[in-house]
């Protein structure tokens, strides 16, 4: 398990860097100590715990029934947060037994055990207990036809010889251009500021989502290949390519807002035809192989053929990178907008002041839209081995084979480790007592205190995300003072409107 080549992606001149090595290898060290402690205890059979040792309560009901009905309580009689909250008061446990969607006939098995409380969930980050093969989407796996044949590094468990390979190869692509990655960001989100102001003023309002589809597109691909895709054969077209390849992979879990009797048996019921979306994913994968030959012949390096790797950098590019930045950036406009003109003063004065700086404030806004809308809501793992694992109130044996499911919302938004948790605190995480709670902030598979490495299964682009996110925020307060916003709920995350803004006058 050797370290990330990232080294924490000390991005030269990124003004928003700050580790602190000593600490966190301190605290690296704490859960390694952790750890070894549990596995002995789990040795011992009861898992150590102190807790009383309860049932897993819930049931999955009958075979096919139970999941069809547990699917259309999820999307449709109740929600997925009612879903969620209605049984774990039913059960009175953050631990209980439920059926996750699709369901049948796309997933063979959709029990899963829930896990709703931030003391229980990061065990999906253990290794040692979960196993992450084919997990990335669920209890079901799209065809491998949508990415070239291959089983791409998402999908790849640790103790599999390519993950670590793959993984690396994606370091090696997040730090070549790392210079790049702050002008290419201000170029590509100057453009969208100048678009958005211009289109306010003129209709009244802008589109945010759409726009920032492009300027993220454009964004990644200058940052990672040093190309601009509206320069190439793809002109404008990327966005809508992705869009329709992700539908085609996660369609079972979406609901798109269409009548349940339409909606239902055609996206949960059935699998939409893989070549269908084939020459979209041509045109993507034409695009980055033309554009990534320094990459690849990093991955002749590794000893990773130049075809596999190819199809590795479509999807960290389109599925994980540009795919995170469309569901992140909308979800800091809304909160940050939804925090009023006292708020963006405070950004704007902060942001203002030194380049140099700390920004405190900026990294806290950042972190809290993080915790309270993580952009990945769902995490699966299933378990290597019989353990115990822990709620804060009860202890549960876990069979080996059972899936594991977090619906990471509930455990950063958990009453026991965050004050107000329902509520956008701008300022949760400036100071010693807000750097602590970093430990709990876990939107990247992993805390936010941890550093992604080649042998584990977080996100590689942790600290990519971060710098984004805090650079859209000091973009948007350089130029204007303040803005505002209507919110609408999209298929995968926020829609935002921009419905005015107040230029900066300096
Ligand atoms: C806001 C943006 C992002 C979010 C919310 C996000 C979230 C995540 C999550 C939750 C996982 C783990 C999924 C699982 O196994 O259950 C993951 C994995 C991954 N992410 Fe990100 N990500 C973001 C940006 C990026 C970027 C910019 C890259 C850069 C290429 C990236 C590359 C990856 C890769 C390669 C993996 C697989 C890691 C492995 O299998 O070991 N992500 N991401």
């Amino acid at each position: 398990m050797a370290a990330s080549p990232l080294f924490c992606t000390h991005f030269p001149g990124d003004p928003f860097n700050h580790s602190r090595p000593s600490k966190s290898r301190s605290r690296f060290r704490a859960a390694l100590s952790e750890t070894s402690a549990q596995k002995a205890s789990d040795a011992a059979g009861d898992g150590g715990s102190r807790l009383p040792l309860r049932e897993i309560p819930g049931d999955y009901g009958l075979p096919l029934i139970g999941p069809w009905s547990d699917r259309q309580d999820y999307f449709y009689k109740q929600g997925r947060e009612e879903f969620f909250k209605s049984r774990m008061l039913k059960y009175q446990s953050t631990v209980f037994r439920a059926n996750m969607p699709p369901g049948p006939f796309i997933s063979g098995d959709s029990r899963v055990v829930v896990l709703l409380d931030g003391k229980s969930f990061p065990v999906l980050f253990d290794a040692d207990k979960v196993e992450k093969k084919d997990v990335f989407t669920g209890t079901f796996s799209p065809s491998t036809e949508l990415t070239g044949g291959y089983r791409v590094l998402s999908y790849l468990d640790p103790s599999e010889p390519n993950h670590e390979r793959l993984k690396r190869l994606v370091f090696f692509m997040l730090s070549r251009r790392r210079d790049h990655v702050i002008p290419e960001f201000r170029r590509c989100f100057g453009d969208l500021l100048r678009t958005l102001e211009k289109e306010v003023s003129t209709s009244g309002k802008a589109d945010f989502n759409s726009l920032n589809e492009q300027s993220a597109f454009n964004f990644v691909s200058g940052a990672f290949f040093g190309a601009d895709p509206l320069k190439t054969d793809l002109g404008s077209d990327g966005p809508g390519l992705i869009n329709r390849w992700v539908l085609f992979q996660l369609h079972p879990v979406l609901a798109l807002g269409l009548p349940r009797l339409i909606e239902d048996p055609i996206l949960h019921t059935f699998r939409l035809p893989p070549f269908l979306a084939k020459n979209d994913y041509r045109r993507l994968h034409d695009f980055v192989s033309r554009n990534s030959s320094p990459i690849l012949e990093e991955a002749d390096r590794l000893g990773i053929s130049r075809e596999e790797a190819s199809h590795n950098l479509v999807f960290a590019t389109c599925f994980n990178a540009w795919g995170g930045l469309k569901i992140l950036f909308p979800n800091i406009l809304k909160w940050v907008g939804r925090g009023g003109a006292k708020l963006h003063a405070r950004l704007a004065a902060e942001i203002r002041t030194s380049i140099q700086k700390r920004r405190p404030l900026t990294e806290s806004v950042v972190y809290e839209a993080l915790r309270i809308e993580p952009p990945v809501s769902h995490q699966y793992g299933r378990a290597r081995r019989d353990f115990v694992i822990e709620s804060h109130d009860g202890a549960f044996r876990i069979r080996e084979g059972e899936m594991l499911y977090g619906y990471q919302p509930m455990a950063t938004r958990d009453p026991r480790i965050f004050d107000r948790p329902e509520e956008f605190v701008p300022d949760r995480f400036v100071g010693e007592g807000g750097q602590r709670l970093l430990e709990h902030l876990l939107w990247s598979n992993g805390p936010e205190t941890k550093t992604p490495t080649a042998g584990d299964k977080q996100c590689a682009g942790k600290d990519f995300a971060v710098l984004a996110g805090r650079l859209l925020v000091a973009e948007i307060f350089r130029t204007f003072d303040s803005f505002d916003v209507e919110v609408s709920d999209g298929p995968l995350g926020a829609s935002v409107t921009v419905t005015s803004l107040k230029r900066a006058h300096r």
